[in-house]
């Protein structure tokens, strides 16, 4: 178990595509363990492998006690719009308004080898489109409409 340090916007590597995982090693578990830890103590509902240096297609999410680990996750569906406020542990003090689908639905694999999916809406959907987005190198100021400090936040 280890907390993890994250990096943060303009550092490199969170602008490189991820590699698929071809096998699942310790070392994997080891890292979606860690990444509970650093997720957990940053208090952040999602966390993506590159975002703790990792160049490997693995995210994790934490919503209102329902936990996904993600290994390898395509979106497979959408439906609908939504507009709402995202943040990222990346881009520390930041805010940005980002359209999404209304509702999501993913493959992914588990950290036993077996393939699932995985559906949401609202902060679901989003929480999953953008730590997919990770895996790719897009952070969501590159698809903000407006960006936000916390003092506009508080005074909304
Ligand atoms: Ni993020």
């Amino acid at each position: 178990m280890a907390i993890l340090n994250i990096l943060k916007e303009g550092d490199e590597t969170l602008r490189k595509k991820c590699r698929p995982v071809e096998e699942i090693t310790p070392r994997i578990i080891q890292l979606l363990d860690d990444m509970h830890d650093t997720l957990d103590k940053a208090q952040g509902v999602g966390l993506a492998a590159p975002q703790v240096g990792v160049l490997r297609r693995i995210v994790i999410v934490e919503i209102d006690g329902i936990k996904y680990e993600m290994i390898n996750p395509e979106i497979i569906a959408t439906k609908g719009k939504q507009e709402e406020i995202e943040a990222c542990l990346s881009v520390p003090e930041k805010y940005g308004l980002v359209k999404r689908p209304a509702w999501v639905k993913v493959r992914a694999t588990d950290r036993n080898g077996n393939v699932y999916e995985a559906e949401g809406n609202g902060l679901m959907a989003r929480c999953f489109c953008h730590e997919l987005d990770h895996l790719d190198g897009t952070l969501y100021i590159d698809k903000a409409i407006e960006m936000y400090d916390p003092d506009d936040i508080e005074d909304a």
